[in-house]
């Protein structure tokens, strides 16, 4: 494959509620696109509302959730697409079992202190955890494994949306996943 093609790809965004990692999604995916690159974007709250409806947020429930999605990003991966996903993925076990069965996979920890999301809030949804509203919630009354050795560490509480993806996007021409910009 020569150096100007892209390779099929999983870039695996894990973080809590609220780190930004679909703002970050959002970015890339208009980015990739406008290098004319396959790319699908992946994110918990919209296949939530299809492929994995049924479930809810109990460890069993979050691994199924993984598990669909796992295997529709080996099928888009191994066939040269890129995916963009963003999820909790609170267990590094299940992140693990992701990156073994998909190509090119890079885990990228969305990283914000649980006080900056809990201030933030985008959702209300902290405040309604906070207040016992909802149950099995990440950081609040569920767990959430932070990758101990990320492919990519990015601190959303230090830089903007924009320069995390320009991070993410060097890496991914650094691996030789998608074609280096030449310079005019
Ligand atoms: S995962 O744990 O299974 O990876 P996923 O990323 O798909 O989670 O979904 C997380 C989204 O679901 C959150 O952004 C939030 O909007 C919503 N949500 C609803 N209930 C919960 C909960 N108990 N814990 C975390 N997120 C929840």
């Amino acid at each position: 494959m020569s150096n100007n093609e892209q390779k099929g790809f999983v870039l695996w965004m894990t973080g809590l509620s609220g780190a930004g990692k679909t703002t970050i999604a959002l970015i890339l995916e208009k980015e990739l696109h406008n290098r004319g690159l396959k790319i699908e974007r992946l994110d918990g709250d919209v296949v939530r509302e299809s492929l994995t409806r049924d479930l809810g947020f109990t460890a069993e429930d979050r691994a199924k959730n993984i598990e669909r999605v796992t295997f529709v990003a080996k099928l888009l991966s191994r066939n040269g697409v890129g995916c963009v996903c963003s999820f909790i993925s609170p267990y590094q076990s299940v992140r693990d079992h992701v990156s073994q069965n998909t190509t090119n996979f890079l885990e990228v920890f969305i990283d914000a202190p649980l006080d900056v999301v809990i201030e933030r809030d985008v959702k209300g949804m902290y405040k309604k955890a906070i207040a016992g509203e909802i149950p099995n919630f990440t950081g609040i009354s569920d767990p959430y494994e932070a990758p101990e050795n990320p492919d990519i560490h990015i601190r959303t509480d230090q830089q903007t949306p924009a320069e995390s993806a320009a991070k993410i996007i060097s890496q991914l021409e650094e691996l030789g996943f998608i074609p280096a910009l030449q310079l005019a």
